[in-house]
């Protein structure tokens, strides 16, 4: 397989100077960092003026390793030359085409190739623009489809602890990272029920594979049901693999028993797949990888290799369907985005999949796993390492915080990671998140091994 060779020289002449006075005052007042200290953002900065495969690179022409593909989007690694001519190409072609009334050619071509892809039975994709809208939207698909139906009484949204489904309130409503949420209450009525992570801090730490069993974790959707009556109930949401929450994988059993207690009392199962879709799992999607249909997948990011923002929701064919009104003129759903399919993201989103196939890079991120994982597990016993977890390209490093000061560990470990190790780490909290893109050689992943446990040295 031809992978981009990124230049081990320094930064391109054309590369922008970002403090030149005159193009740029370079003021960092203006600018409010989403989920960052941005006080101390502003006291060191961290500025990436160029990406090109696994790299980025900063303005004095450092060459930074990116060990998270963008922000578990970047999947193909960046600047890739078919994706970028594509977006070019399109925006000189149709640069918007409305989305309510009309459509243009390539968000068709995407939706069907998107359909394709996901599990046999997902046939309709509603396009969005993030992964928070495409959980909201997946929402209010499942409220509109029981109201359709007549039973507008399920209402109901069921969880999981640690869960992360965006920031907008449907999203926010359904998280499980207290801190998301705190301060902006209230929230979505009928989201008030979490299952338990389906982990077990004594029992499974260090596990170094999949994890068996699960099925007693899943049943504790019975106990809501019966609490809440599973007849309330319009959809079950999860994450394949939970990734802002730390990286936990699903046990073998655990998503075919949700599942099956779905059917029971013919409640919807929605898998946020927005960072588990497009190869971080081996997989085009994870319900793939797990055997597990559910009936709507909302997805994000890998979509169009981080490069346009896109997200959608794809949905069973008969959720689709309950929403066609009797008269011609009758709109299906009251629901959508000035920007739902765009064409710049549409082209994006084809070339993506074009360069995911004939790479064959969701079957090269399952061969690199056990290789990645092997070399994570390597850092089991280095300081402050209280566990490790992976699965698929994405593992998690779990440090033992800092006395009185949760969070000052994982921080200092992203600073670290990019001044003294050019890397870029991810963080949650104390743990450290690595997240290769599925081009990485192993020589890549050698790397960023090797910066993290130079990084875990060095931290207090
Ligand atoms: C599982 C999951 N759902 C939703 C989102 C939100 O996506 P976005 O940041 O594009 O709104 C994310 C973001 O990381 C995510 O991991």
């Amino acid at each position: 397989m031809a992978l981009p060779t990124p230049p081990d020289n320094a930064i391109a002449p054309e590369t922008p100077v970002l403090d030149d006075p005159a193009s740029n005052p370079n003021d960092l007042q203006s600018y409010w960092l989403p989920f960052t200290p941005n006080r101390a953002f502003k006291a060191r900065p961290r500025l990436l003026v160029r990406g090109e495969g696994m790299h980025y690179w900063d303005k004095s022409g450092r060459k930074i390793l990116d060990g998270i593909s963008g922000l578990w989007c970047v999947n193909a690694g960046h600047a890739q030359k078919s994706i970028v001519s594509a977006i070019q190409a399109q925006a000189a072609e149709l640069d918007y085409a409305p989305s309510f009334h009309f459509a243009h050619p390539k968000v068709i071509t995407l939706a069907a190739r998107l359909a394709a892809l996901a599990p046999p039975g997902l046939e309709n994709v509603f396009f969005c623009n993030s992964g928070s809208e495409a959980a909201d939207t997946a929402m209010k698909i499942a409220r509109g489809y029981f109201a359709a139906k007549g039973k507008p009484e399920r209402f109901r949204f069921v969880s999981r602890v640690r869960s992360y489904h965006g920031v907008n309130f449907g999203g926010l409503s359904l998280g499980g990272l207290p801190n998301n949420a705190k301060g902006f209450g209230p929230l979505l009525p009928g989201t008030e029920h979490r299952l338990p992570l389906p982990y077990d801090f004594t029992r499974d730490r260090y596990t170094n594979g999949e994890l068996d069993g699960g099925t007693d974790y899943a049943d504790a959707l019975e106990k809501i049901c019966a609490e809440v009556g599973g007849d309330t109930i319009a959809a079950v949401i999860v994450e394949p693999m939970t990734g802002s929450g730390g990286v936990f994988m699903s046990p073998k059993g655990y998503l075919r028993r949700l599942r099956e207690i779905c059917d029971r009392h013919g409640i919807l199962l929605i898998f946020d797949e927005v960072i588990t879709g497009f190869g971080r799992l081996g997989y085009a999607f994870a319900a793939e990888r797990y055997g597990v249909t559910p009936d709507m997948i909302t997805f994000a990011k890998g979509v169009t290799n981080g490069a346009v923002p896109m997200g959608g929701v794809l949905v069973k064919k008969e959720i689709y369907e309950a929403f066609t009104p009797d008269a011609d003129y009758a709109i299906d759903i009251f629901h959508g985005y000035t920007y739902t399919g765009h064409p710049l993201a549409a082209a994006a989103g084809i070339a993506t999949l074009d360069f995911y196939r004939d790479e064959g890079l969701f079957e090269r991120g399952l061969k690199l796993e056990p290789k990645f994982r092997d070399a994570v597990f390597t850092l089991k016993g280095a300081p402050h390492v209280v566990d490790i977890r992976s699965v698929g390209l994405a593992a998690a490093i779990e440090m033992e915080p800092i006395e009185g000061a949760i969070g000052k560990r994982g921080y200092q470990a992203l600073e670290t990671a990019f001044f003294d190790e050019n890397l870029v780490v991810r963080i949650s909290g104390d743990t450290i998140v690595l997240i290769p893109a599925l081009i990485a050689s192993e020589g890549d992943i050698g790397r960023i091994v090797e910066g993290v446990r130079a990084v875990l040295n060095r931290l207090d």
